[in-house]
């Protein structure tokens, strides 16, 4: 009992900078999109994507695989990513954050390191994958290279741990004996494609689009999610959320194939966020329900009303991918762009309230 109640308050405690990065990445995406904002400073706009990857992603990520592991070193990881996103909004030289986003994500790879030592699975060997592009990412950041350049690098690190994890739930629906090797397959390939579209990014980008399609592919020919959306209740959210999130994902690797490497302008908005809002953040919303319970060991039950920030992030998406990116309107991307805002804080507020509310009533 002594034992656990430090380790509770300390998950809590390392929620604390992954939220303060989520609001400080959504004030710095007011700015990008030349709207006025909360906060008015030089630094937000500068440092939204990282901050959102890492300091807001990758620390709850990090934290729930240090739950998992259960073992105190393990926290480093998710405390280092946190420091990080903080430190980059502190008024300290950027370098500050981006030596401690790279001490996170080192950390972050050693995990799966301890992991790889208890469980040797294919699922880890796809997240550890990942976990290398995301070394990858804060090192060149560091290094000095911008982060157009290191977009296959942030977007590898998310999908290959998203990727690995519906590994692991794939043996659920009793998929034939090759669908593990397709989904490795598919997810070595993205891998290797991320240093390529660096290198030699004629080649490379259209590579690594088409890397991201057969992930796609792989993943949703064997997911349960197919079958779970004609179930009801959190099976069906988490369905919806994850089959819609493919479908983003398929965009984004669509643009990539058919473009090549979009370094700015209206195609680089949409590229990077059909992955980071219509793929990632909805697996995030998927997730939630399992995850934030198993991290702060209180339930969040799942509610008919978390279908609204739901659909209201694709429709918000649909308005400013494609109509506003695609079709060169400021209206609709700005419009689009707060909407995507306003459902990701809805989603936030009812996952802070649900548990808020099953707290108080235990
Ligand atoms: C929630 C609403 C969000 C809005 C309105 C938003 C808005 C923007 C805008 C307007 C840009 C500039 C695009 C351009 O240069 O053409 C941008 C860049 C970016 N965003 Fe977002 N964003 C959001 C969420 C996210 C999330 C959740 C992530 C990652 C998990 C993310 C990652 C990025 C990255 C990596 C960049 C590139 C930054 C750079 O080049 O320095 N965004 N965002």
């Amino acid at each position: 009992m002594t034992q656990r109640a430090p380790v509770g308050s300390r998950r809590l405690v390392l929620l604390v900078p992954a939220g303060l990065a989520l609001v400080a990445g959504l004030d710095g995406a007011l700015l990008l999109l030349g709207l006025p904002a909360p906060v008015q400073t030089d630094r937000l706009p500068q440092v939204h994507g990282p901050l959102m990857v890492l300091g807001f992603v990758g620390t709850l990520i990090a934290l729930e695989r240090a739950v998992a592991l259960g073992r105190r070193p393990a926290f480093a990881a998710p405390a280092l990513l946190g420091a990080g996103g903080l430190l980059l909004l502190a008024p300290l030289p950027v370098a500050v954050g981006q030596g401690a986003q790279l001490a996170g994500t080192l950390a972050y790879g050693g995990l799966y390191v301890a992991i790889w030592r208890r469980q040797q699975a294919a699922p880890v060997a796809v997240q550890a994958l990942g976990a290398v592009l995301a070394v990858g990412a804060s090192g060149l950041w560091l290094a000095g290279v911008a982060v157009p350049d290191l977009a296959p690098f942030l977007v590898g690190f998310l999908v290959l741990t998203i990727a690995g994890e519906r590994l692991e739930l794939l043996r659920v629906g009793f998929p034939p004996p090759h669908a593990e090797p397709v989904v490795v397959g598919a997810s070595l390939a993205l891998a290797c494609a991320v240093p390529a579209a660096l290198l030699w990014p004629r080649a490379g980008y259209p590579a690594f689009g088409a890397c991201l399609l057969a992930l796609v592919v792989a993943l949703v020919r064997y997911d349960v999610a197919r079958r779970m959306v004609r179930a009801s209740g959190l099976p069906r959210f988490s369905a919806l959320a994850m089959l819609t999130g493919y479908g983003w994902l398929a965009v984004a690797g669509s643009i990539w194939l058919a473009v090549g490497r979009v370094p700015a302008g209206r195609g680089y908005d949409a590229v990077l966020h059909a992955v980071f809002l219509g793929f990632v953040l909805s697996m995030v919303m998927a997730h939630a329900p399992v995850i934030l319970p198993a991290v702060l060991r209180r339930p969040l039950p799942y509610r008919p009303a978390m279908l609204v920030p739901l659909a209201a992030l694709h429709a918000t998406l649909v308005l400013r991918v494609l109509v506003g990116d695609a079709h060169g309107s400021t209206a609709a991307v700005q419009g689009g762009g707060v909407g995507n805002i306003l459902a990701v804080l809805g989603f936030l507020g009812l996952a802070v309230h649900g548990t808020l509310r099953t707290q108080a009533s235990a």
